[in-house]
């Protein structure tokens, strides 16, 4: 099994405009699962009017609302 790799952006633009909601939804979201996921944060990215930022197993999405976040996890992962 391999494991989920997830980049948030950490970048204050990101960060501040919904990641530090996301990443908790990420941690509840694979709590409990039998799962490897691999969570890390990257500096800006020179994007933030296209902001937040997430990666996962390399496919970037970005505007990750928390209604947008919710659907990444039921969809994506
Ligand atoms: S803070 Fe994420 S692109 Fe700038």
């Amino acid at each position: 099994m391999s494991a989920e790799e997830i980049v948030l952006c950490m970048g204050s633009s990101c960060f501040t405009r919904g990641n530090n909601k996301n990443i908790t939804m990420i941690k509840n979201y694979f709590e409990g699962k039998d799962r490897e996921v691999k969570i890390s944060g990257c500096l800006c990215e020179d994007d933030c009017m296209n902001g937040p930022h997430i990666r996962i197993n390399g496919r970037k999405f970005s505007d990750v609302t928390e209604e947008k976040m919710s659907d990444i996890l039921g969809e994506e992962l």
